[in-house]
Parts: C-alpha cells; sequence; structure tokens
C-alpha cells in the first residue's frame, strides 16, 4: 500500500508565507485576471488550517515561516467530487474483457460487492487510505466518496465508517446503486431495506444520498423514492445519471434541486435546457467515459449553454480506476474541448459547488488552506503536459503533506 502522506510540519505552528508563485489561481474574479482570478508574482499567507491573506508577492505581510515556491503555479487543491474509493477485490479481468470487446455494464459491480462483503474493516480502511493518499500525492485536497459496494446493512455501515477513518472529506450513501443477488428481481423489496434500516444505520456516517438512474440499475419512479427518503433524513441529493444511455436522470436531478447529477454522458438538448437554468452542477467523468468507451461528455455545449460544470475521477475498480484529478483535467481540455481555465475551474470551485461548499476550491481569505503548487510556471501546462505528473507540493488543511 502506498504510505499516507503525513504533515511535513512547516505549517503546523504559527503563519507560513508561500511566495515564489509565478501564477495563482484564486478562482476569485474579484482578486485577479478571468475566471481563474490569475494574480501573477504572487503570495498567500497559511495561519493553522486556513488562508489568511492573498495577493501580489510584493506587498506581502511577515510570517514566521517563509517557503519560496521559485516560479511554480500555485492552484487551489483539487476537489474531487465524486469517487468510490471504499472497496475490496480487483476487475483487471472486466477490463480485459471490454479490450476485447465486451460492453461496460452495471453487473459488474456485483463482482466488487462481494470481495468488498467478505474484507475485514482494517483491509477496508487501508485500501481506501492508500487511494486517498494517490489521490492527495496528486493535488487533491477535497474528496466525496460513495457507499454502494456493501448493498447490505452491516457492510453499507462498514464502508460508510471506513471512508472517515480513510480521510475522505464528503461521504454519501448509494444503497441504491445495484440490486444485490438476494433480493433477485425484487427491487422494490431491496429497496425497503434502502429506504428504511440501510438508511437509518448509515444515516450518522454521511451526508449526501445517491441513487444510480439508468437502464439496468434504478428507473425514475424508484430513483425518486430513494431520494425523497434520503431528503426526510437531511440529506444532500446527487444521482448517477445518462451515463450509459439517454434518460431520465438528469431532469430528476433539476427537478428534485440535487446537488450534482454525474456522468451526463448522453443529453438530450432538453437535459441541457434544464441544467442552464438550475442549481445542479453537471459533473463530468472522462477517465470513465474513455475507460469504458462512451463517447466523449459535452463539456464546450455545456459551458455555452451556462450549465455549472465539475470535473471529477470517479474513482472505482470497475468503470474509471484512476484517482488523477490532472488527467481528468486533460480529457476534459482536449476531448471535451474545455479551456485549460474552464477545466481547471471545473476541477476546483467546479467541485466544491457540487459538494454545495465554499470553503474549498478557492484560495481566498478565510478558506480552507488546501493549494496545489505545480513543476510548472502556469495553469494550461496541466492539460499541455497531460499525463505528466507535475505536483511539487501540497497543502491540506494547512498541513504540507506532499
Ligand atoms: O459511477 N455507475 C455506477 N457506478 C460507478 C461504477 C461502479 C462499478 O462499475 O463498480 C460509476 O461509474
Amino acid at each position: 500500500t502506498v504510505p499516507v502522506p503525513t504533515a511535513q510540519g512547516d505549517s503546523t505552528t504559527g503563519s507560513t508565507l508561500i511566495h515564489g508563485i509565478s501564477e495563482l489561481v484564486t478562482n476569485d474574479p474579484a482578486m485577479g485576471e478571468g475566471l481563474l482570478g490569475l494574480i501573477p508574482d504572487a503570495a498567500v499567507i497559511i495561519d493553522g488550517d486556513r488562508i489568511a491573506w492573498v495577493g501580489s508577492a510584493a506587498t506581502a505581510p511577515a510570517a514566521d515561516t517563509v517557503v519560496d515556491l521559485e516560479g511554480r503555479a500555485v492552484l487551489p487543491g483539487w476537489v474531487d467530487s465524486h469517487s468510490h474509493v471504499v472497496f475490496a477485490g480487483d476487475r483487471a479481468a472486466e477490463f480485459s474483457a471490454r479490450l476485447a470487446g465486451a460492453p461496460y455494464s452495471a453487473a459488474g459491480i456485483g463482482v466488487t460487492v462481494e470481495a468488498t462483503r467478505a474484507a475485514p474493516q482494517e483491509q477496508l480502511v487501508d485500501q481506501a487510505r492508500s487511494l486517498v493518499a494517490e489521490m492527495v500525492a496528486g493535488g487533491t485536497t477535497c474528496i466525496e466518496t460513495k457507499t454502494g459496494y456493501g448493498l447490505d446493512v452491516r457492510t453499507e455501515v462498514r464502508i460508510a465508517q471506513a471512508a472517515g477513518q480513510a480521510g475522505v472529506d464528503e461521504v454519501t450513501f448509494l444503497g441504491a446503486h445495484a440490486v444485490p443477488a438476494e433480493f433477485d428481481i425484487d427491487v422494490d423489496g431491496y429497496l425497503d431495506l434502502v429506504c428504511g434500516p440501510m438508511l437509518d444505520a448509515v444515516r450518522p456516517y454521511v451526508g449526501w444520498i445517491d441513487v444510480f438512474c439508468e437502464i439496468g440499475a434504478f428507473d425514475e419512479a424508484r430513483a425518486r423514492r430513494v431520494l425523497a427518503a434520503g431528503q426526510r433524513h437531511g440529506l444532500g441529493l446527487r444521482v448517477h445519471g445518462n451515463q450509459l444511455g439517454q434518460g431520465p436522470g438528469v431532469s430528476l436531478a433539476v427537478d428534485l434541486g440535487a446537488a450534482s447529477v454525474d456522468h451526463c454522458t448522453y443529453l438530450e438538448p432538453a437535459d441541457i435546457d434544464a441544467l442552464a437554468g438550475s442549481q445542479t452542477v453537471a459533473t463530468l467523468l472522462p477517465i470513465c467515459d474513455l475507460s469504458t468507451r462512451q463517447p466523449v461528455a459535452r463539456g464546450r455545449d455545456l459551458v455555452d449553454a451556462g450549465v455549472s460544470i465539475a470535473l471529477a475521477t470517479n474513482c472505482n475498480p470497475g468503470s474509471s480506476y484512476s484517482s488523477s484529478m490532472s488527467l481528468a483535467v486533460g480529457l476534459g481540455v482536449l476531448q471535451s474541448r474545455l479551456t485549460p481555465a474552464e477545466a481547471i475551474h471545473a476541477a476546483t470551485a467546479g467541485g466544491a459547488r457540487a459538494l454545495r461548499r465554499t470553503d474549498v476550491g478557492v484560495v481566498m481569505v478565510g478558506a480552507r488552506a488546501d493549494l496545489h503548487a505545480l513543476n510548472a510556471p502556469a495553469h494550461d501546462y496541466v492539460a499541455y503536459r497531460i499525463g505528466t505528473p507535475l505536483t511539487n507540493a501540497v497543502w491540506r488543511r494547512g498541513q504540507r503533506v506532499v
């Protein structure tokens, strides 16, 4: 397993001035230029777990400790708003079968469910920790992850607990990910469990509820039932929709005011119109689309229509086994035709919006001190040097972890 990064100490006590920043992405248009609020020759001061000062290096006040980044670009840490990092087992054979022509199907979820149910808790936590460490090592500082590989009360609770223990920021209940084998074709019987005892049991460990609304998973009426149950328990709403074909996921998410609808690979004009007039973020998962040989998500059309978008990894063992937000950004640019600025924004402020958070995805006074320094002078190198690890330093909650 990959070791969990530990703090390197230079911001644990007192304030830290970080300078030598060639270009700072603040995502605050009031602070700098354009969508990203770019500040050239910038400095940031961290105090505790918060950002205490942001501006031009020439006007920076003193601090207890000084870090010189020697001309590197700094971004807010990536906000990965869609992942499934708590699981056991391996689905490399399914990946190979796909390469030989088999289509991706939700049936593979059952393979992970079987392995996850059988895994000891310590193994689940270790596995998730190692993926969280991988994410952080690549500049991700805020992580959402989902349950959904247990599909029984005991294992769904264990997954939700493991996510918290592994250092995930936001945990989503996805009991309605698939119908487990023991319910066979009794979908409604399974949803009685999901919306009743399972939801009651996981509630202390989760802030969100999600449902896989797709042909082969849950239809609109059933998805509505799941989301309504979550809403009654005070959970925020998220939807997996329009991943494998056109369907009701997007319109349902918009109708219920979900924070995000994720995948959005197959969109009709009415879906784009609905998203454009809504508070629901369209979360694009381009690594998943590539790995499952789906069409390229229509990032350009969505942004042109005025839709708020996020980019995320969808890190999971079946459809998208990558923790790289940089790759998601690169594909967002090169395949979905976003500009580098739009893609960086979607992977930081966009992810934060999909999680309804204002304290991450930005470099602003009072925000969480989550910073990502690149071995590059400007933000557009993330796509320009696609596939190249560019992470030079990472601060998460004010702690230097890379
Ligand atoms: O977001 N769509 C459903 N869930 C996951 C994949 C789950 C799996 O194949 O294990 C996704 O792609």
